[in-house]
């Protein structure tokens, strides 16, 4: 069996994600002990092979490998707070979202309880936990991850240590989810604008999704041109956003105009007009990397 000479694990937390993982480490063989505040969820993966323990100090005894699964960091803390001495020796990840900042607290927590310390995210959702194509980053010391890596793969077939820093999870989890309520706000927009001339949506998926992969390919000049700090020979040029959504705003304005509340792009439209204002009309759209990073300031 996959897991046979693999260290027993703990699941602190068995919210849906939680289970999940716990499921994930019972179906590659390994043992598995979990703790819930409300008990009763522990019940369908005890039915699977999990041990359950009534007290979060057992369950952090019974393994040298405890993997946290609750809301936030702090969440994280106020419920190992009454284990701390047990988890001395042992290995804690934590696999809630949250920022840099809050990793690295968590991570001074941690050392203060003199455990070793891994931050993860699983990039996913629940029902995808521990299938090939899932991605999971984890960040901190590489010796720590790479003792554990076997048992950690276990959660998907994308596993990827980020690095020895351990708010390099946050910071990618950040940074990708930042992306997604932009994007699909925009999908939504143009929902509105299709359906308020009686289009259904289902008409604009096949159409967005292929736009949404053309915009995936450009990514890399995007990229490449924030790295160099080159923005002359762009592809997409402030310009073009800038005249484009000023002319949505005012057509979502006019009364007789476009049926769509595009009142949520005035942010965007403000920092728009501040790059063309310093003669940033001509570059490109990657320039704006420039005006979101404030200066002097890391993560
Ligand atoms: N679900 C997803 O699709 C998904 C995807 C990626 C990342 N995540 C991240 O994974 C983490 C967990 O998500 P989830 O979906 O499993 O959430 P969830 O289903 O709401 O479960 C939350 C878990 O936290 C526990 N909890 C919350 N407050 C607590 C407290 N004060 N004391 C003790 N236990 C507490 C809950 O215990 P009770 O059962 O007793 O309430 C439960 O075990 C989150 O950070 C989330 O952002 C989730």
């Amino acid at each position: 069996m996959a897991g046979e000479m693999q260290a027993p694990v703990t699941v602190v937390g068995l919210g849906a994600m939680g289970t999940a993982l716990a499921e994930a480490f019972i179906r590659s063989g390994i043992a598995t002990t979990v703790w819930n505040r409300t008990p009763q969820k522990a019940a369908g993966v005890v039915e699977k092979g999990a041990v359950h323990r009534t007290t979060v100090q057992e369950a952090v005894a019974a393994s040298p490998l405890v993997v946290t699964c609750l809301t936030t960091y702090e969440v994280t803390r106020e419920v190992l707070e009454p284990a701390g001495e047990f988890l001395a020796g042992r290995t804690l990840v934590t696999l809630n979202s949250g920022t840099p900042p809050g990793a690295r607290e968590m991570a001074a927590w941690a050392a203060r309880a003199g455990a070793r310390f891994l931050d993860g995210a699983v990039m996913s959702v629940p029902d995808s936990v521990g299938t090939p194509d899932t991605l999971v980053f984890f960040s901190g010391d590489t010796a720590t991850f790479e003792e554990h890596r076997a048992t950690l793969g276990a959660l998907g077939g994308g596993t990827v240590h980020l690095g020895a820093e351990p708010d390099f999870t946050a910071l990618y989890d950040s940074a990708l989810g930042g992306i997604l309520l932009p994007t699909l706000l925009g999908f939504l927009q143009g929902v509105a604008l299709v359906t308020s001339r009686g289009v259904p949506a289902g008409d604009l998926v096949p159409y967005a999704a292929a736009w949404l992969e053309k915009i995936g390919a450009i990514l890399p000049e995007l990229a490449r041109e924030v790295d160099s700090g080159e923005y002359a020979d762009p592809a997409s040029s402030v310009g073009i956003f800038h005249d484009g959504v000023a002319s949505l705003v005012r057509d979502g304005e006019a009364e007789q105009g476009v049926g769509v509340d595009v009142s949520w792009l005035a942010p965007v439209q403000d920092l728009l007009r501040k790059a063309v204002a310093d003669g940033h009309r001509d570059h490109s759209i990657a320039v704006l990397a420039e005006y979101l990073r404030k200066p002097g300031r890391s993560t």
